[in-house]
């Protein structure tokens, strides 16, 4: 008989992490496929789930280092520091985020530990992985919560509203980058009465934009416009492009209520898409939420974490948007995990092995070493 699978799931360390890996639901799948799952007391708590709702789904609740003991798979929204693993297996998984490109120094030493770096963030695009890629489903969580926070600190209402004391205008909101979150802004602010434009450098994002009933704000002067980088990302643009860009969106900008910013380029700092005087040419009391804060912002003077008061307008961005909505993050992120790794499991041989296409883009490290291509060199 062969030994069932062991999963280990501990409480997330990082500050401000709200979310858990496995949700009561993915548990029983889990145990589905035959696994094994061990799910530190507590890890639960701050996305609404109880130890006694993971129990009822079959986990195995104790103390961390019961938990490690002999697992094979380890499971996190955030990577555990290598060294808080003990007593896993020789070589052991660990599927969760690592910030790759941010937190070299940690891919390293998972190398050192001799343990398999499983990066969800490294998910390939391609159409069998969408249910597995973490960062669109935590960007749709995080392009909805942008807007919420946005109006919550607009001293106006988004809606048109026709009273017997007047009416009120709709608030103007602009997305600029559309991707998975800023759609879900679109979607989110157009939901709640706002006239929504919206702007991209990837001209696919246009009919999309127009699909949601939103205005696209597009750069059309400068040829040889594409700005569609491998795998649906954005590339960095051309000089030209940035100058007619800003050019367009200053103008744009002036006459805007609302902001909320999106754009990212794996591996780079976000782009400054607005400048301090863009900023200043804003009304007082307009709004701007930088959801790319924590990649270095997209907004001059953003600051994590912090509502920010530049020439009137109100400046914000959290660190960790979607760990505002733990329960549903949670939920999906235990969701994607799950189906990464089901889809390669072997129930009667009791083992998880990744296909090249998969395995070669997720997996930092192997056997001792640094193996992903994207952090070679
Ligand atoms: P992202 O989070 O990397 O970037 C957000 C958005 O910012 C992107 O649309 C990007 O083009 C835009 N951007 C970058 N620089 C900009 C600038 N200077 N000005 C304005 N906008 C700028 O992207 P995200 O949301 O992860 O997805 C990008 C695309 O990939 C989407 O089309 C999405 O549908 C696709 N996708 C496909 C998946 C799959 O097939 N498995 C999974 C996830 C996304």
């Amino acid at each position: 008989m062969i030994a069932a699978l062991r999963i280990a799931v501990l409480k997330e360390t990082a500050p401000g992490e709200t979310r858990a890996a496995v949700t009561p639901e993915t548990v029983k799948k889990f145990m589905g496929l035959g696994a094994v799952v061990a799910v530190e007391q507590g890890a639960g708590q701050t996305a609404s789930i109880t130890d006694a709702a993971y129990s009822d789904a079959g986990a195995e609740l104790g103390p961390a280092e019961q938990v490690l003991k002999g697992a094979d798979i380890v499971l996190g929204v955030q990577a555990p520091d290598p060294g808080a693993l003990v007593g896993v297996n020789p070589g052991a998984m660990v599927a969760a985020t690592f910030d790759p490109f941010g937190n070299r120094a940690r891919v390293d030493a998972y190398a050192s530990a001799g343990l398999e770096a499983l990066s969800m963030e490294f998910m390939p695009r391609i159409t069998r992985a969408q249910s597995m890629d973490v960062l669109s489903s935590q960007s749709n969580l995080a392009g909805y919560k942008a807007v919420i926070a946005a109006a919550d600190t607009y001293g106006r209402a988004f809606p048109m509203m026709m009273t017997a004391a007047g009416t009120v205008q709709a608030a103007r909101v602009f997305v600029m980058g559309v991707g998975v979150a800023g759609l879900q802004a679109i979607a989110t602010a157009k939901r709640l009465g706002a006239q929504v434009s919206a702007t991209d450098v990837r001209s696919a994002t246009k009919e999309q934009i127009q699909s949601l009933g939103a205005k696209p704000i597009f750069v059309e002067s400068v040829a040889g416009i594409e700005g569609e980088g491998s795998g649906g990302y954005a590339t960095e643009m051309s000089e030209e492009y940035q100058k007619a860009q800003a050019e367009l969106v200053s103008g744009h900008i002036a006459k805007q209520d609302i902001v909320i910013t999106t754009a990212l380029i794996p591996g780079r700092a976000a782009p400054r898409l607005i400048s301090d005087a863009q900023v200043a040419s804003m009304k007082p009391g307009s709004v701007i939420f930088d959801l790319a804060v924590a990649q270095g912002g997209n907004v001059e003077g953003s600051v994590a974490d912090q509502v920010v008061e530049k020439h009137g307008v109100k400046i914000i961005g959290f660190a960790n948007t979607p760990a505002t909505l733990a329960a549903d993050a949670s939920a999906l992120f235990a969701r994607n995990l799950f189906n990464f790794l089901s889809a390669f499991w072997d129930k009667e041989a009791g083992t998880v092995t990744l296909d090249e296409e998969i395995g070669d883009a997720v997996r930092l490290t192997k056997g001792g070493a640094v193996v992903n291509e994207r952090l070679q060199g």
